[in-house]
């Protein structure tokens, strides 16, 4: 346990020097394909190099590190997380699980140990979906499931994100060669910050994910007519405002009314945008979430109507586009078995836990198997610079991802 702790505390620092790598002068924010993706890459990538990995990027922006097994030509495991964040970010959601992946290839490296199969750590490109709306470019990519119209979507510069591949240096046309051919895959397995109470109530340093909650992302547009603040009489404007406030409040009412449904509009934005301007377009985000996608789908239904409804009663045109739908990802029971007795090995009672945060392994579970392994976070904070672990249960996570592995050639029959 005190070379995990050592390890740790390189954790620790290497999240810490990840944290100060940002598109914007005071505040975390690392976009997909950024000026500052490129710099977290030359960091990270020195890592896998210290820890025993051959480094390469791919065309998506994906930063993979591989480190052999005892013999050529065996299964690979993957581990990884993410690098980019959402808009003014903790230094841990994505990064921790990248530097824990890293940590557990430097353990085996400094003893020279090679396991009866290979080892990718993989830095996601694009999980949090920030500078397209977009969710799991990176891990889409690599399973095989990355629809080419996407790559007409633009930011909010209007740079495409075919352009914004090429100025990252992979080539757009060629994102198939990202695609996973090199052999028999034993599985994806991902540490991450829980993002939630549980494992804070409980007092337990780490927690098994047994699945991932699914959630689909919309574009709701409400347009009105724009109108002169003192003139336009307040009977018969067509103010998309307020409109969309209603839609605002009708979604959390709707969400605060359904056990496990969480709905959130995190985005909105007002056209024209002046003090004396009757608004005359809003867009607004709506993120949808439930562990399970039959009422999930029914809420989202139900909403889009009532969006419909409140604008019909109030003049006002409502339009809707979906950005991305994730139905729940279950993790494969052999590999939650496994992480089980790893964390149980370690002298950590097992707890299993729903993940309600997206994560790359609802992508990759259509390639191949995905263990989650979830390390308790303050407050169940994240989103938001707060977010906050400590050194002892970063140990415990390398600790038990390091015991994973001793344990992974056990594994039985799919
Ligand atoms: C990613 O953090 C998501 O769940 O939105
Ligand atoms: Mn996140
Ligand atoms: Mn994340």
């Amino acid at each position: 346990m005190s070379r995990s702790r050592t390890l740790a505390e390189t954790a620790m620092e290497r999240c810490d020097v990840l944290g100060a790598i940002s598109d914007e002068p005071d505040r975390l924010t690392r976009q997909f394909a950024g000026e500052a993706m490129h710099r977290a890459h030359e960091q990270v990538g020195a890592w896998m190099r210290d820890a025993g990995m051959v480094v390469t990027r791919d065309n998506i922006g994906n930063l993979r590190g591989r480190y052999e097994g005892a013999a050529p030509g065996g299964p690979t495991l993957l581990l990884g997380s993410h690098l980019d964040t959402v808009r003014d970010a903790g230094k841990y959601d994505g990064p921790l699980g990248v530097v824990v992946a890293i940590a557990a290839v430097q353990r085996l490296h400094d003893i020279k140990r090679r396991l009866p199969f290979a080892i990718q750590v993989i830095a996601f490109a694009d999980e949090e979906g920030l500078r397209f709306s977009s969710t799991y470019l990176g891990s889409r990519a690599v399973a095989g499931t990355f629809e080419l119209s996407d790559l007409e979507h633009t930011d909010a510069g209007g740079v495409t994100m075919a352009d914004a591949i090429g100025q990252f240096g992979g080539d757009p046309a060629r994102l198939d060669d990202d695609r996973w051919r090199d052999g028999k895959l034993l599985g994806y397995c991902e540490v991450h910050i829980e993002q939630g109470p549980v494992l804070e109530t409980r007092g337990l340093p780490v927690g098994v994910v047994s699945a991932i909650a699914g959630q689909a992302r919309y574009h709701i547009t409400f347009t009105g007519q724009a109108g002169h603040a003192g003139t336009v009489p307040m009977r018969g404007r067509r103010d998309a405002l307020v409109a969309a406030a209603e839609f605002v409040l009708a979604v959390e009412a709707d969400a605060s009314s359904h056990n496990g449904l969480v709905a959130t509009v995190g985005q909105l934005t007002v056209h024209p945008g002046a003090v004396n301007v009757v608004p005359g377009e809003v867009k607004l985000s709506l993120d949808i979430r439930h562990p399970d996608d039959s009422v999930r789908l029914e809420r989202t239904r139900h909403l889009l109507e009532r969006a419909r409804q409140i604008g019909s009663r109030r003049n006002v045109e409502v339009a809707d586009r979906l950005l991305g739908d994730n139905p729940s990802a279950p993790c494969a029971p052999r590999l939650v078995s496994l992480l089980a007795k790893a964390v149980d090995e370690a002298g950590v009672p097992v707890v299993h836990l729903v993940s309600g945060a997206g994560h790359d392994g609802v992508t990759m579970a259509s390639l191949t198997e995905v263990g989650m392994l979830f390390v308790r976070c303050k407050g169940g904070i994240s989103h938001n610079p707060a977010e906050a672990v400590t050194v002892d249960d970063v140990a415990v996570s390398i600790d038990v991802l390091g015991r994973f592995l001793e344990l992974l050639p056990t594994l039985g029959p799919e």
